[in-house]
């Protein structure tokens, strides 16, 4: 399995609703490394370019209005796998379709006010993370975890 690097917004709801470290807490157990993490304000400029596929979409201007609306931390992830085990921890993105365990299941409540978002490919998460982080912004580090028990 290749390693891989994979982009997540934990988003303004869970920022308020005091999710983040429980949230941050699951991709750690589940062994993805922390490369860049910061809170901010995601400005309409980035959320349109973030958002750029779902223009026209009944829940485009109500989406861009929440990832507006409030402070979200914004972070790139890497481990084996990174896409779709990131993907599958965060859960379906309607949280009444969403396994219990997942982080939608188990925190989401509507899909407009979805508290996780992450990449859904390498290209993407690529793309994403371009325009999220400056490349000096991205710590890159070796997995020596063994050593450290
Ligand atoms: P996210 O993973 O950030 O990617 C696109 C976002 O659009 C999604 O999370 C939801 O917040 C939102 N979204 C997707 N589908 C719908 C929908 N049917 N109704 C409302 N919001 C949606």
């Amino acid at each position: 399995m290749a390693i891989e690097r994979t982009f997540t917004i934990i988003k303004p709801g869970a920022l308020q609703r005091r999710l983040v470290g429980e949230i941050i807490s699951r991709f750690e157990t589940k062994d993805f490394r922390i490369l860049a993490m910061k809170t901010m304000r995601i400005s309409l400029e980035i959320a349109e370019k973030h958002y750029s596929e779902h223009i026209g979409k009944p829940f485009y201007e109500p989406l861009l209005k929440y990832m507006t609306s409030d402070p979200a931390v914004v972070m790139v992830l890497e481990r084996e796998n990174a896409i779709p085990s990131l993907r599958k921890l965060a859960g379906a993105t309607n949280p009444d379709s969403a396994e219990p365990g997942t982080i939608r299941g188990d925190y989401g409540v509507t899909t407009k006010k979805n508290i996780v978002h992450a990449s859904d490919s390498i290209e993407t998460a690529v793309r994403e993370i371009s325009i999220f982080f400056k490349p000096e912004e991205i710590i890159n580090y070796s997995d020596s975890l063994k050593e450290w028990y």
